[in-house]
């Protein structure tokens, strides 16, 4: 068993690293013994579990920086940054990504009325972002002749968002989660068996991790909603991520390439 999840000597990456989801993914990659170069985009603050993870591994473990995942240029340079602070980058996780969660409160739009240039930026960060990333990171990678890529995919890459989870929330129009979201992740799992088939051949691995959906400050009549759809019964908790993610990192996974890797207490079973 030693050494199948372990990441001493291996040069993480995690964009959308300071976010809901990236602290996790940061922490998991750090414990295994990576280091990690953490990306947001520029001017994105540090939350407090960002920060918390900071001050238990400090500077020599990891470091923050920007790069907009829409960015050929930023990303380039946080490359070089990356190559310089810690070495050549061998585990990419795809973080970043944008939603439009009630709690957010954004302007609600009639199915029929939604905004092209909506759509098209989620579209934009999810797929085309993700996608930009790996051709930077993912070509070193290539270069070195190994890597692991782990694409955050997400349960509505599989399914339909019921509209009826959000029904008791009260405003005119309605609360519907955005079509563009569940394409673009359906197009993150797509996109990450193209790219596990050409980079294959480079000794670099790509796996879509989907997650459902995530314990977080939802409402109890959401999560009551949600959690009798989950044959599990209950939705995700941080701890439940941190095993996926680092499978698909390590050595423990190092035959397993081009999958979706859905942890989702088996909601998209039924
Ligand atoms: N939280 C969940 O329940 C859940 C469930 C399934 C999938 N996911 C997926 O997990 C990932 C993380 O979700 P989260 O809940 O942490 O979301 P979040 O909104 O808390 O974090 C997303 C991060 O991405 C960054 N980002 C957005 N646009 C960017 C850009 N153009 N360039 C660089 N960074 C950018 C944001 O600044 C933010 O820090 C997303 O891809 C999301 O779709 C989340």
């Amino acid at each position: 068993m030693s050494g199948l999840f372990d990441l001493d000597g291996e040069v993480g990456v995690v964009t959308g690293a300071l976010g809901k989801l990236g602290p996790i993914w940061v922490e998991t990659l750090l414990e295994a013994g990576a280091r990690v170069l953490a990306l947001d985009r520029p001017g994105q603050p540090a939350s407090a579990e960002f920060k918390r993870v900071q001050a238990r591994f400090g500077p020599e473990r990891l470091q923050a920086d920007c790069a907009d995942v829409c960015s050929r240029p930023e990303l380039e340079a946080a490359l070089a940054r990356c190559r310089e602070a810690f070495g050549p980058p061998s585990v990419l996780v795809n973080n970043a990504g944008i939603d439009a969660p009630p709690a957010a409160g954004g302007k609600r739009f009639r199915l029929e009325e939604i905004p092209l240039d909506v759509n098209l930026r989620i579209l934009e960060v999810n797929a085309a972002g993700l996608f930009l990333v790996t051709q930077v990171f993912g070509a070193a990678m290539a270069a070195n002749r190994r890597g692991a890529i782990i694409n955050i995919g997400s349960l509505y890459a599989s399914v339909s968002p019921d509209a009826r989870f959000y029904d008791h929330i009260p405003g005119d129009p309605p609360f519907i989660k955005p079509p563009a979201y569940g394409a673009s992740k359906a197009a993150v799992v797509n996109l990450t068996k193209y790219l596990a088939a050409h980079l294959a051949p480079h000794g670099v691995r790509v796996n879509a991790l989907s997650p459902g959906g995530v314990l977080g400050g939802q409402d109890e009549e959401f999560q009551r909603k949600f959690c009798a759809r989950v044959p599990l019964g209950r939705m995700a908790t941080d701890e439940d991520l941190r095993g996926p993610l680092l499978f698909l990192a390590s050595p423990a996974s190092a035959y397993v390439t081009g999958i979706n890797l859905k942890v989702d207490g088996g909601f998209t079973l039924w």
